[in-house]
């Protein structure tokens, strides 16, 4: 046994030069770059997209929100006091393609570019599995999957026709993995769209292209409010190790590594849960 076992790596070495002048702000800044990248934001008006959309701000970039509630993308910005230069807002209902695909010259004509392109619009209306009609089961799936699709697709296209490298985060869920009682739609959209998370990133990796998903356990917000009564709230504490809700801002870490185009760069296909352990509980 040597009297380091980590030089048998080889990389001791490199540690201890690096210390000499040893920098973690430098060191930081460096692997998690963002300084002037631009992300859009698409579900960025609401609680969990927007706390990401702040840690991005906050990271550097400047940010588009793409969203179909123009008053609570205002709010978001009077709260984060956002200059023009750096946060901007585009109306669009994702459900529609040609909405879509107006967002790309939007943004470039108001930035001048694109990086990091965020999926994250969603709805979750509970219904139990018998009662659901038709339209609700398509109206789900036209946000939570459609949409989506309509969203990889247009940005695809534009980064894989220039040559950009670029990175996508797709807004999965815990029912993704792990198919959630009285959100069965919901469920069957997310796990679609994890599927079409490791197809992209396998189709995109040639391009430079990195393809993941991001999947938040059990955040209350808006969304999930309806759902949220005594009885399940006290199923998700049971089942979750560190006995809590999540915090909207406990996203940011996750979504600021895969956003770097450093930290995350060998990173695609991924689903990084951010779940207070529920993905994993057991007895
Ligand atoms: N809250 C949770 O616990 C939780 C857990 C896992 C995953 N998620 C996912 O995270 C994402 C954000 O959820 P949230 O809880 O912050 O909800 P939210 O309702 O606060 O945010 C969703 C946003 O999407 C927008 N939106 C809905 N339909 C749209 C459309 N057709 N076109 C444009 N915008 C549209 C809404 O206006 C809203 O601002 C969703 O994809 C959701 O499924 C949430």
């Amino acid at each position: 046994m040597p009297a380091n076992p980590r030089a048998i790596l080889g990389f001791v070495f490199i540690e201890e030069a690096s210390l000499k002048n040893y920098d973690p702000c430098k060191f930081l800044n460096g692997l998690f770059d963002l300084e002037n990248k631009v992300a859009v934001i698409i579900g960025g008006a609401g609680v969990l997209c927007g706390a990401m959309a702040w840690g991005l701000l906050e990271a550097g970039c400047r940010v588009a929100l793409v969203d179909s509630n123009r008053k609570k993308a205002d709010a978001h910005f009077q709260r984060w006091k956002s200059p023009p230069e750096k946060a901007m807002f585009f109306k669009a209902d994702v459900t529609q393609r040609d909405q879509v695909a107006k967002i790309i010259p939007a943004v470039l004509e108001w930035f001048g570019e694109i990086d990091i392109w965020i999926n994250g619009a969603g709805i979750a209306p509970p219904k139990p599995y018998l009662e659901i009609m038709d339209e609700e089961f398509e109206a789900i799936l036209n946000v939570n999957l459609k949409a989506v699709h309509f969203g990889c697709q247009v940005i695809g296209e534009h980064w894989v026709n220039r040559g950009k490298k670029g990175c996508i985060i797709n807004i999965s869920s815990m029912a993704a993995i792990r198919p959630l009682s009285r959100s069965f739609v919901y469920s069957l959209s997310k796990a679609g769209l994890l599927n079409l998370t490791q197809n992209l990133a396998r189709e995109w990796a040639p391009h430079g292209i990195r393809v993941n998903a991001l999947c938040p356990g059990f955040f209350p917000t808006e969304q999930n409010r309806q759902i949220l009564d005594k009885q399940r709230i006290e199923a998700i504490m049971r089942l979750t190790p560190m006995a809590r809700f999540g915090n909207s801002k406990e996203l940011i870490g996750a979504t600021l590594l895969l956003a770097s185009e450093k930290a995350g760069s060998f990173i695609t296909g991924a689903n990084l849960v951010v779940d207070g352990g529920f993905s994993v509980m057991s007895i």
